[in-house]
């Protein structure tokens, strides 16, 4: 039998449409028999309309109601007619009306449901993964893919107004060395060769300069062989942009007018017309990270000089120890931090039990803090508990400096490092955010992280580092002390932060192969490893490469943190679990050996069980 096709959707029906005979297609969300009466609510992606089976209706519809099962798919034909006064629902856009059921199709029927499909369904993340497609009927999952689609359109729109072309750049590449590990694909018709699947398409997009694209972007997929975490995944888009004779500034607001559009667009929500800029340096001092959460103030204060008076052996001793280490660097030429004693006041929290106060030393314990020292501010407003006997003879200055109050309570760590107290006490002052319910997701707080350090020394193996990656500018006041203090040197990058995520990241590159020579050198990367790595992009630099800089925010980042989501799993339409598996298809999955003969790859199992794969040459 023919099916009957929709005439309507069911989010459309308002009551000025009673007297209408319609035909919905959807799925059976509700079901409830009242008496003689059957209710069923039908939902499709614009919505859910009630359909009704009256007392009097023939016996076939009755009997056709009764077979109704969660997630049928049917048609249902009928006359729209208006709820009675007391029945009409404020909380459904189709609250007006109800269709009165004239002929009832099974479309499909549907087996025992996994889980509900249901805006507070509890199932498991791994079930909902293994039958995302179920997931994905739910409301709220509708609502993100319908907000991720907005997005990109806005972001589309947006970049396209302003004269960018999207470019697709390829996804089978050579492997070039990137922040993370590449995924590889065997070659077949070379055996013992690998295309690799881009970490971002970061050396094509700076090729598009050198052939005069000027504006470029792409919704680009990404590849990266990491480990997952809520905010990580290893296929992932981003919104990838490159622009030719441009100075940061440039590529700055070009962002901040792309949030304004994409925000306004899809939330209705207004974003100021700048966003905050804070240094690096700036950023670990007062919130002890590079991603800051500015939802809530609570900042954090360097107590050192004040501390350094107090009768604390402790915080003493970080302060001495930090202090030889930099003398000791700076002996060698080397520009390194000393120690510092970071503090931070939480308001009002003097309460806090030792419990409360141990948990946030573990949290500021995972990034490497021997201890966390605290005291409180009596109702008197005197130093009491903790710590504060060491400071009796300094309250005052102690107070004075904090701005502590009464019933506030004090977090200290000190270290010979400084950015260990600053990221440790950073990461309480994150806990405490979120504990005291200061994230409010409603709010969206962006920043520029700006003025990075270009180089970081790698302490095991004696030699610096590029901070990112290796095409990034150096700010043109280094230049000349490029070799001779590397520490010293900031690059022309700048991050984009929101609510405690980085969202975007990106630089000013380097269009002077001079320039890049020197930048290698520093790193330790020979010439030769430079061309082998990088020829084609140091080749194509030979031919009047243009001034040119860019930036990629991730989508999925994005999208997350406009949902009101802590996993950007929640808008990805189907992602991998933790563990870069998917429940859905069990990918990876083993092949044909046919399949691998053809690729010459061969796998060998050890005698302990492990496998490895052999390539045949
Ligand atoms: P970067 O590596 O910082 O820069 O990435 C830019 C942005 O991409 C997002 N992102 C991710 N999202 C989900 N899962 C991941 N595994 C993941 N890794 C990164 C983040 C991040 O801010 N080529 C440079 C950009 C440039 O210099 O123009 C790059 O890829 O939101």
């Amino acid at each position: 039998m023919e099916y009957l096709k929709r005439t309507t959707t069911c989010g459309a029906l308002r009551a000025a449409d009673v007297g209408q005979t319609v035909v919905l297609n959807g799925w059976v969300h509700r079901r409830r028999d009242h008496g003689g009466i059957t209710f069923v609510n039908l939902r499709d992606r614009y919505g859910v309309t009630q359909v009704v089976v009256d007392d009097d209706a023939s016996d076939a519809i009755k009997a056709a109601a009764a077979e109704l099962k969660y997630e049928y798919c049917v048609a249902v034909k009928g006359f729209v007619r208006a709820r009675p006064a007391s029945m009409v629902n404020p909380d459904m856009d189709t609250g007006a009306i109800e269709v009165k059921a004239e002929s009832i199709q099974v479309l499909t029927r549907c087996e025992v449901l996994p889980f509900m499909v249901d805006e507070t369904s509890d199932a498991k993340e791994e079930l909902r993964l293994k039958y995302r497609y179920l997931d994905l009927r739910s409301g709220r999952m509708q609502r993100h893919i319908r907000l991720r689609h907005e997005v990109a359109f806005a972001v589309r729109e947006h970049l396209s107004g302003q004269g960018f072309y999207e470019i697709e750049t390829p996804t089978f590449i050579r492997s070039t060395p990137e922040g993370a590990r590449d995924y590889l694909v065997p070659s077949r018709l070379y055996p013992g060769k690998f295309y690799a699947l881009p970490q971002s398409p970061q050396l094509y997009k700076q090729l598009l300069m050198v052939s005069g694209m000027d504006k470029y972007f792409q919704l680009a997929r990404c590849y990266r062989d990491e480990d997952a975490r809520g905010d990580r995944q290893p296929e992932f888009t981003q919104i990838d942009i490159e622009m030719s004779f441009v100075k940061r500034d440039d590529v700055l607001e070009l962002v901040e007018g792309m949030m304004g559009h994409v925000f306004r667009k899809t939330l209705g929500h207004e974003l100021p017309a700048r966003f905050t800029r804070l240094a690096f340096d700036e950023s670990i001092e007062l919130y002890g990270t590079d991603k800051p959460d500015l939802r809530f103030d609570m900042r954090m204060k360097d107590f050192g000089a004040v501390a350094s008076k107090s009768g604390f052996q402790a915080f003493k001793d970080a302060l001495a120890d930090g202090e030889a280490r930099r003398a000791a660097a700076a002996a060698k030429g080397i520009t390194q931090e000393g120690g510092a004693v970071k503090a931070l006041v939480v308001p009002g929290k003097a309460d806090y039990s030792r419990k409360q106060i141990e948990e946030l030393e573990a949290a500021a314990k995972v990034y490497r803090a021997k201890g966390m020292a605290w005291m409180k501010v009596s109702a008197e407003g005197h130093l009491e508990g903790g710590a504060s006997k060491f400071f009796v003879d300094i309250e005052k200055e102690t107070l004075d400096f904090l701005g502590a109050k009464q019933g506030d309570l004090v977090l200290m760590v000190a270290d010979a490092k400084k950015r260990v107290a600053c990221q440790s006490l950073g990461a309480v002052r994150s806990k405490l955010g979120k504990d005291l319910g200061l994230c409010d997701p409603a709010k969206f707080e962006f920043a520029w992280i700006v003025d990075f350090p270009m180089f970081e020394y790698n302490e095991d193996e004696s030699k610096w580092d590029t901070a990112h990656h290796m095409f990034t500018m150096p700010q043109e006041r280094y230049h000349p002390t490029l070799e001779s203090d590397p520490g010293a040197v900031k690059g022309d990058l700048y991050d984009l932060v929101m609510n405690g995520f980085e969202i975007a990241s990106g630089s000013i590159r380097i269009h002077d192969p001079e320039l890049q020579k020197r930048i290698f050198k520093i790193v330790g990367f020979s010439e030769e490893e430079g061309q082998r790595k990088f020829g084609f992009l140091t080749e194509a630099f030979k031919y009047g490469p243009p001034p040119h800089g860019g930036i990629a925010p991730g989508l999925d980042r994005l999208v997350m943190l406009m949902a009101g989501e802590t996993s950007i799993k929640e808008v990805i339409a189907f992602p991998k679990n933790s563990f870069a598996v998917s429940p859905m298809d069990e990918s990876p999955n083993e092949v044909d050996a046919k399949q691998l003969e053809e690729l010459s790859i061969s796998i060998v199992e050890a005698p302990d069980g492990s496998k490895k794969v052999e390539i045949k040459r």
